[in-house]
């Protein structure tokens, strides 16, 4: 069987209330003509064509040149946009799925279901339709005795039309064959002045051509159309995915208050504990604790690691190492394996060696730090000096005393150590301590005095 799908995108979304074009718009941390299109690959499909406005670089930006674009010039309707991709169809023999780039929540498995159904009936058209609890705004399911009739728009149907609450999915198995050549006829005479993909249905049934509905789940045919609609799509896709993960061996110990974006990966045996979430592209190994409280972007957190309160933003984490609480891991930070980094600290662009601790209270900026080193609390790399950033390295065995501003560019020797509040800004070499402190005054008798005073 030769399979070509067609993907509607087109559409201007003004129900979003938005700059961004709608498909763009993100579901579990992807956007929704990427689930779309994601969901169109797993059928093996000849051909995947995008139709896409006029101004639609962020689309193809988004989904690279792996599938095929045709533009619709005027958003004149659903019927216009598919019959864009005529051209590209034209020696085309098989058939057609039509799918929305604001379905996101459709899945594989249904469309294989949908298109066994299609061919094994060997029915000329098979619409994907959804019993609804509220189908309003849905175009409406109209059948005879003999099947489907027609498909009715919310806006142009009767009071008596608008009770059906079978709906109309907009996902539809077409035969290139006939398809064309209908929607070259369909005409704009509705209330919305556009020419309606659903007037194929009535077209084809008026010539006996057989068409059927496959009944999907009213869930997964959901349009996003507007924002409310939007959290509604990203609440469904965040219980997806926690059950994916259930069933592959993690645990998320409350779905309800844990966001994982579609693209996140985590191994068996992590335990992702409440208000937290992964996003993006973040790889978790096997054997984490992951929160509670946590945000963890695009990051990779190797096997039997914790991060506890803590943000990551694209940030490497090694195997066995400690995160948090509330630890700042920005951009460019690597910990290497039982690594360290504690409480209210924050590391950017930085590498934390292996068996190095950051434990308390610092900022570590820019900073090569080798191993078996020991940040001391409160400790600083005076990495910025209003203009440049200044790279710090501390080399393996160092100690770092409590309080040290490291003034950068500064390297500090293996196994050296500095004094707890010293301003550094001189290198300082192997083997070596290096304090920079005033002698401290005892003043006899001043307290006393104080209280006399009073
Ligand atoms: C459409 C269906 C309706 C169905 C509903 C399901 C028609 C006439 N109506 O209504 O029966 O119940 O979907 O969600 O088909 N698009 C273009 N170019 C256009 C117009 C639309 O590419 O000129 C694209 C949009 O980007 C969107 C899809 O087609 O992905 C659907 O368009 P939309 O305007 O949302 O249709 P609905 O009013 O929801
Ligand atoms: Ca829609």
């Amino acid at each position: 069987m030769s399979l070509a799908v067609v993907i509607l995108a087109a559409g201007s979304g003004t129900r979003m209330k938005s700059n961004k074009l709608k498909v763009l718009h993100k579901v579990a941390g992807k956007e929704m003509i990427r689930h779309v299109v994601d969901v169109a690959n797993t059928l093996n499909p000849s051909r995947v064509i995008i139709i896409v406005p006029e101004k639609a670089q962020p689309i193809k930006d988004c989904l690279g040149d792996k599938v095929e674009y045709a533009v619709q010039k005027e958003q004149l309707g659903t019927a216009h946009a598919l019959n864009q991709a005529a051209p590209l169809l034209s020696n085309f023999e098989g058939t057609v799925l039509v799918l929305y780039g604001d379905t996101p929540l459709i899945q594989s498995s249904s469309l294989k279901n949908m298109l066994d159904f299609h061919q094994e009936i060997n029915v000329n058209t098979t619409v994907a339709t959804a019993i609804m609890n509220d189908p309003f705004g849905y175009g409406r399911i109209i059948r005879n005795d003999s099947g489907i009739a027609a498909i009715v728009e919310e806006k142009d149907a009767t009071d008596v039309e608008k009770e059906v609450t079978e709906a109309n999915s907009g996902i539809y198995c077409f035969e290139s064959a006939v398809l064309f050549e209908k929607l070259n006829r369909v005409k704009d005479d509705n209330e919305q002045a556009e020419y309606y993909l659903t007037d194929v249905i009535s077209m084809l049934v008026n010539e006996n051509a057989l068409v059927e509905g496959f009944e999907l789940d009213e869930e997964e045919i959901m349009g996003v159309n507007s924002r409310l609609e939007l959290s509604v799509a990203n609440s469904i896709m965040f219980e997806r995915n926690a059950v994916k993960w259930f069933e592959n061996g993690a645990s998320v110990h409350d779905p309800f208050s844990t966001f994982i974006d579609s693209e996140v990966e985590i191994g068996v045996d992590s335990e992702i504990l409440p208000f937290t979430f992964l996003k993006e592209k973040t790889v978790i190994g096997t054997g984490c604790v992951i929160g509670p409280f946590s945000q963890i972007n695009d990051s990779t957190v190797g096997n039997n690691s914790e991060v506890n309160s803590s943000v990551l933003n694209k940030a490497i984490v090694g195997e066995n190492c400690s995160v948090g609480p509330m630890s700042h891991l920005r951009p460019g930070t690597i910990l290497k394996n039982n690594s360290k980094v504690g409480s209210y600290s924050e590391i950017k662009n930085s590498v934390i060696g292996e068996n190095s601790k950051v434990p308390h209270l610092s900022y570590m900026g820019d900073a090569q730090i080798e191993e078996n080193v020991n940040i001391g609390a409160g400790s600083i790399t005076c990495n910025y000096d209003g203009r440049k950033k200044y790279k710090t390295h501390i080399k393996k065995g160092a100690f770092i005393g409590s309080d040290t501003m490291l003034v950068a560019p500064i390297t500090i020797g293996e196994n050296s150590f500095t004094g707890a509040g010293s301003v550094i800004s001189h290198n300082v070499g192997d083997e070596s301590l290096a304090i920079e402190r005033n002698e401290q005054k005892n003043i006899k008798g001043y307290g006393k005095e104080k209280k006399e005073k009073k």
